[in-house]
């Protein structure tokens, strides 16, 4: 293991499950600190039990729900309190609506896009602004497949904010690149984990053909990798990579038609 970075740590929202914690733990692996943030307290306390014991690296924990505004202050005030530095940032933390649009109250609207979106931006904006005195850093923005797909069976407003996530990135890329900083959009596809039974489409993961659904280690290496190497834009796994060119090159129109065929608008029944 390397231990070149004991004072440097690494945040990661949404650390409690799935593709946040395996991130975490890949970084742990290379000898960063970690500190997650997420909802669930007990799970984030065995979460960071279990790094620290494995890697024998430091750890922290941070109860936050990023819905609400106060969240991102809150995290970095916690951050700020720790010996050392933050020089990588995670945003992973997310989810889907369960309901239709027309049936979602604003408010549950507002919120996903906080989390999504808003806490992304605030947070991105904290972090960089240390990261340009320390004189550089890693942000990365866990976004999804769903960024190149035209919006279908998951809700209309989570493909957007993938969309708007990855343009986000290219701006942070753009303006702070030359003062070391560099943001990677790391869009992984069918991934299995949390993800589908908290957002309740389970059952359309469940249709999904097994050779799409893939296991979010892999999704968290090559992820991390690209992270570390500064890398602009991510889609791990051949498979999806293939997936992204096609969505890039054919008409929208064939995908839906596709879409609809392998996970039929969860709202027709
Ligand atoms: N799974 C997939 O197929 C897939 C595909 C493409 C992209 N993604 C993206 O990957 C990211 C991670 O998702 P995952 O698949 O790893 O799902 P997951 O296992 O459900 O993890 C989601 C994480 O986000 C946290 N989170 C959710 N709402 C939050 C809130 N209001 N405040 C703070 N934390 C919150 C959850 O923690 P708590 O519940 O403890 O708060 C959990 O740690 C998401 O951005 C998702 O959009 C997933």
């Amino acid at each position: 293991m390397e231990k070149h970075h004991q004072m440097q740590w690494a945040l990661i929202t949404g650390g409690s499950s799935g593709i946040g914690l395996s991130m975490a733990r890949c970084l742990a692996k290379k000898g960063y600190n970690i500190i997650l943030t997420a909802r669930r307290e007990k799970r984030l306390v065995e979460a960071v039990i279990s790094i620290k014991k494995e890697f024998s690296v430091e750890t922290s924990y941070c109860v936050a729900d990023l819905a609400s505004p106060e969240a991102p202050n809150l995290i970095y005030l916690h951050c700020q309190k720790l010996q050392g530095k933050v020089t990588i940032l995670i945003n992973n933390a997310g989810y889907a609506l369960p309901t239709p649009f027309h049936k979602t109250p604003m408010e549950d609207e507002e919120k996903f896009l906080r989390v999504l979106g808003i806490s992304v931006i605030a947070l991105t904006k904290l972090f960089l602004t240390d990261m340009m005195t320390q004189g550089g850093g890693k942000i990365a923005i866990v976004s999804s497949v769903a960024a190149f797909a035209p919006p279908s069976s998951i809700q209309p407003l989570y493909g957007p904010i993938k969309t708007f996530v990855n343009r986000f990135s290219e701006g942070i890329n753009i303006n702070y690149n030359a003062k070391g900083i560099t943001s990677t959009a790391i869009c992984p596809g069918y991934t299995i984990t949390n993800f589908h039974s908290a957002s309740g489409v389970q059952e359309q993961m469940d249709r999904v053909p097994s050779f799409m659904k893939k296991n979010a280690d892999r999704i968290a290496s090559e992820g991390v990798e690209a992270l570390l190497n500064g890398k602009k834009i991510c889609v791990p796994t051949l498979t999806f990579k293939i997936i992204v060119f096609l969505l890039l090159i054919l008409p929208h129109s064939l995908f839906s038609l596709f879409s609809r065929l392998l996970a039929p608008g969860r709202y027709e029944n």
